[in-house]
């Protein structure tokens, strides 16, 4: 099974999380974009969905999902989103498409996280995918000494702007033994808005797609 045909069916698989009647939480990626096309079935029963990105809220809006603001409600109750690295304990790293400032809110206020992937997204260790981080533009540089520090080799996404106006160093080389440290540390740098890696707040449940079908790992 291809890595395509896996995304859609750990997608297809996610419908089944929805909470009829409730908020929805969506996520960014082309995992995701399978999703919302299989969302589009279920449309009468989704009052709205907040979205993490400016891409996914146009292709919700296309299925005929209203697209809300989280300011407007009283918490999601499921996320679905894709990794781009995911371990056993459900940490990930996320921002592969920039969209991990609104990825990490939207992940924090709901109350069940289900992450979809294909199966080379699951690792013995994270770090191979190098860790987005997102930045004030005026602390780029000292952000990234901060980051040598570390251990890491940051590269400045060239010409990529978030859509909350930032910039974002993609963290190469980093040995990421204790997820929730790191994740914290880098946190701490001032300048530093977010950071791509999932450990405080993992997922839940990952629906991993494999040659065998789809395989259900819960925390
Ligand atoms: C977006 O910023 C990322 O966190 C995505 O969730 C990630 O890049 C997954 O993308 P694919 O579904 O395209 O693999």
């Amino acid at each position: 099974m291809s890595a395509d045909a896996q995304k859609r069916a750990v997608a297809e698989a996610a419908l089944r999380y929805v909470s009829r009647g409730e908020i929805l939480g969506v996520g960014t990626g082309s995992t995701v974009n399978h999703f919302i096309r299989a969302l589009a079935d279920l449309r009468e029963d989704i009052p709205g969905a907040v979205s993490s990105s400016e891409a996914s809220s146009a292709l919700l809006e296309e299925a005929g999902i209203p697209v809300v603001s989280l300011n407007e409600v009283n918490g999601i109750a499921v996320y679905v989103d894709g990794a781009d690295e995911a371990n056993n304990h459900l940490q990930l790293i996320k921002g592969g498409g920039g969209a991990l400032t609104r990825e990490k809110i939207i992940a924090a206020a709901s109350r069940q996280f289900v992450c979809i992937a294909d199966e080379s997204k699951l690792v013995g260790a994270l770090g191979g995918f190098p860790l987005p981080v997102e930045v004030i533009p005026m602390a780029r540089s000292y952000v990234a000494r901060e980051l040598i520090k570390l251990g890491g080799r940051p590269v400045y996404r060239q010409g990529v702007i978030t859509d909350n106006g930032n910039v974002i160093l993609d963290v190469h080389e980093l040995t990421i033994n204790e997820p929730i440290r790191l994740e914290q540390q880098i946190n701490n740098i001032a300048g530093v808005v977010c950071n791509g890696l999932f450990a405080m707040r993992p997922a839940d449940t990952l629906l991993l797609g494999t040659a065998e079908g789809v395989r259900t790992i819960q925390r």
